[in-house]
């Protein structure tokens, strides 16, 4: 059978990129070759994002650019959180796609894209709460840093967000299960695993809860480094706290969405804790993991937030001190329980608070950051950084820093010294060179 090209162009997170690797993985089996342009491809996916609105009229403009690339008896497919949001309402507004496919259903992608080229469009948009891909192999494209899904779906209610009804109902994998994937990993070579869920520290499969899986996952011979992504900030137990200070190969970075510092919008937003929850949250993390680095999510404008409401989310980002924050404006999503609520924030209002919210975000970085130059970190060896040929490494804590060196690093684990920073990133200097220099 002659291989056919595979194209995926991956929008949005982590379980995004995660997923894409699955499909690829799914489509290798049926004896399908990823190819890098849309040029070489009999099929083009694109993994879609739906959480902002941006994030859907950029994959629209997209859609019409890639169109021109379909052959003949070639197919154009839109799969994840937008294709889920839409599902046939997109055959009907691109008359290209020829099928739309949500994220429980990338099993059928193969039977899909045969029936496509034959000239069959369709949607499947069905959620399947059983379905973990436990049985495919991802196709990764990192070797030594991997993404490992450990739970599908969200059952918060964030009445902004569009996750739970592209996603579905919250699943974890067996601990077990995962714990098999991680040991494929290692001895494949990879040092790394970030575990991901949309509220990855609710973890559990009816036995083991997310303290057990990281310890579970800490103690797999050869990785070197654990990471997750994203916990919700009352989802964290003292048995968790425990666990991250106990098992060393747990990363001292947390990415805890905060998205509001007021408790008036963040019980509109139906977020279930105050700010002075979030507070004692941090405060434990904290007291467990020294030097522990701390990035956030942040929504300004939501329906309803005053100036003085937008002053208390300033206010927590300073005393918090976080390392740093994606920040976005409020996007109403249809059908999430938010756009009735009244009392919408003007755009200019919001993008103002957005400016503001920026400025004092980068103020606080940079000051943290100036703080660590000088300091000695162990860095991941990531590949060529995208301007002037350095290196691109990060620490545990998750700073990226520039270093010059051999490609032969990429992949390994270094000592740096911190020698500046952009207020942001920064540039370092290999341990063992400066006592090549002092000796
Ligand atoms: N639980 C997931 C959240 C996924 S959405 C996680 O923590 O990984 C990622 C971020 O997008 C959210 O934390 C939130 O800050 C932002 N977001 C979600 N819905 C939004 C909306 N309607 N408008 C603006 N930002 C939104
Ligand atoms: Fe969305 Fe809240 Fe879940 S932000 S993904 S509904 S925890």
């Amino acid at each position: 059978m002659k291989t056919r090209g595979v194209y995926i162009e991956t929008y949005g997170c982590q379980m995004n990129v995660s997923d894409s690797e699955l499909m690829l993985g799914l489509l290798a089996r049926e004896g399908y070759a990823l190819v890098e342009t849309p040029t070489e491809a009999d099929v083009l996916l694109v993994n879609t994002c739906a959480v902002r609105d941006h994030a859907e009229q950029r994959v629209l403009s997209r859609m019409g650019e890639l169109k021109t690339f379909k052959r003949p008896g070639g197919v154009l497919g839109v799969v994840g959180c937008m294709a889920q949001r839409l599902g046939p309402r997109l055959l009907e507004r691109v008359p290209q796609v020829d099928l739309v496919v949500g994220p429980d259903g990338y099993r059928n992608l193969p039977e899909l894209i045969a029936r496509a080229s034959a000239g069959t469009r369709a949607a499947d948009v069905e959620f399947r709460g059983w379905e973990h891909y436990e049985d495919v192999p991802a196709q990764r494209v990192d070797a030594v840093s991997a993404y490992v899904t450990v739970q599908r779906g969200c059952d918060y209610r964030c009445t902004f967000c569009i996750v739970p009804m592209t996603r579905g109902p919250e699943r974890s994998r067996k601990l077990a299960d995962v714990v098999d994937e991680v040991r494929r990993l290692a001895a494949g070579g990879t040092t790394e695993v970030t575990l991901l869920g949309q509220t990855v520290n609710s973890y559990t499969d009816g036995t083991a809860d997310f303290a057990d899986l990281l310890r579970a996952v800490g103690a797999v011979s050869g990785i070197r480094r654990v990471r997750f992504t994203s916990p919700y900030p009352t989802d964290f137990t003292d048995r968790v706290f425990a666990s991250m200070a106990e098992t060393p190969a747990v990363c001292e970075h947390v990415h805890l969405p905060v998205q509001s510092g007021s408790n008036a919008v963040l019980k509109r937003m139906l977020r279930r804790y105050t700010r002075e929850r979030y507070f004692e949250v941090v405060e434990g993390l904290r007291r467990a993991v020294p030097g522990l680095g701390l990035t956030t999510d942040i929504i300004v404008g939501f329906p309803g937030e005053t100036e003085a409401d937008f002053r208390e989310t300033l206010d927590l980002v300073e005393t918090v001190g976080f390392d740093d924050a994606y920040t976005f404006k409020y996007s109403p999503r249809e059908g999430t329980p938010a756009v009735k609520i009244r009392d919408a924030v003007p755009d200019d209002v919001a993008g103002e608070r957005l400016e503001r919210l920026v400025a004092v975000v980068r103020r606080i970085a940079r000051t943290r950051n100036v703080g660590l130059v000088g300091t000695v970190h162990e860095v991941l060896v990531e590949g060529f950084a995208k301007r002037g040929g350095l290196l691109q490494t990060r620490t545990r804590a998750n700073k990226v820093v520039l270093v010059e060196g051999p490609e032969s690093w990429i992949g390994t684990y270094n000592r740096v010294r911190l020698t500046g920073t952009t207020g942001s990133t920064f540039t370092g200097w290999p341990v063992e060179r400066e006592l090549a220099v002092v000796g």
